[in-house]
């Protein structure tokens, strides 16, 4: 029996990345999906990508950006037009901002930070919550990072709006864990995605590559993770077999956020 047969799962930021690889290992475990994103060319992209591997996949999309509550509530509505119920929330989209140190931080791209990392996240919550209350089921896996656990340099509005998902997570369990609603939290360490490819960019602009083999020294694992180590986490929290996990901040790190400064 696949893990998700039967439910319908919506996934925010589902374009790329680790959306992208939630959605299509969620496909093959029989989910129904609505893919949102605010890239309408990457979403028909990754469209054409889960069909490929999951032929009998229904899934649907809509264009919209999470920061923006009206928006919001149309992907909810269109999902429950299409579906009829809402099972599973992969609350995924996120972006990093620039890296700069706190006292110079751009407050124009902090704002942006906190509006799509904690308020996409908490739109997407109000809206769906209430359906899962009323079929007295719910999944609901929002996305931290290993920045929602300690502080990360020169990411304050990151880390400030991740700490928060964290926070918002543990308050979902508890208000809507007799609603038979689970809510967790994951928290990756550093996936190679476009996301952050970006952010070893940054770093060193010359010589990505050389950020990226310095960053994964200090993994215990000497490697980077890959989105669908990730996905097939978030897919089992999604699914029943995840049904008394909750409340919680998973890290997906290789370990690092254990033995961080001690590699
Ligand atoms: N990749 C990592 O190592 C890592 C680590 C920790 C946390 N995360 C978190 O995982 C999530 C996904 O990151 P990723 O690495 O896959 O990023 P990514 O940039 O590769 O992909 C993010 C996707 O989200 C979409 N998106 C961004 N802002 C949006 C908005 N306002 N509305 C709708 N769609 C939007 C983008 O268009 C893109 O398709 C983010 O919340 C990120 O903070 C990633």
């Amino acid at each position: 029996m696949k893990k998700l047969a039967g439910k319908v799962v919506i996934i925010t930021g589902a374009g790329m990345g680790l959306g992208l690889a939630t959605a299509i290992e969620a496909a093959k475990e029989g989910a129904s999906l609505m893919l949102v994103d605010y890239n309408g060319e990457k979403l028909a992209e990754a469209i054409e990508a889960i069909k490929k591997v999951a032929t009998e996949v229904k899934v649907i999309s809509f264009v919209a950006d999470v920061s923006d509550e009206s928006k919001v509530k149309e992907y909810v509505a269109k999902t429950l037009e299409a579906f009829g119920t809402i099972h599973g929330f992969y609350n995924n989209a996120g972006i990093e901002g620039r890296q700069a140190p706190l006292d110079s931080y751009d407050l124009d791209v902090f704002k942006k930070v906190i509006d799509i990392n904690l308020m996409g996240v908490y739109y997407g919550l109000r809206y769906i919550l209430p359906i899962m209350q009323k079929n007295n089921y719910g999944r609901v896996v929002n996305v931290a990072s290993v920045g929602g656990i300690r502080g990360v340099m020169n990411q304050t509005p990151y880390v400030a709006s991740k700490h928060a998902v964290s926070g918002i997570t543990k308050n979902v369990a508890l208000e809507y864990g007799r609603y038979g609603i689970t809510a967790n939290a994951i928290a990756p360490g550093a996936i190679l995605t476009p996301m952050v490819a970006e952010a070893f960019r940054q770093i060193n602009p010359n010589d990505p590559k050389v950020a990226e083999t310095e960053y994964a020294k200090a993994n215990p694992t000497k490697r980077l993770g890959i989105p669908e180590e990730v996905a097939k986490v978030v897919v089992f929290l999604l699914s029943d077999d995840a049904s008394y996990v909750s409340g919680q901040t998973i890290a997906i790190d290789g370990g690092q956020s254990e033995v961080y400064g001690n590699v």
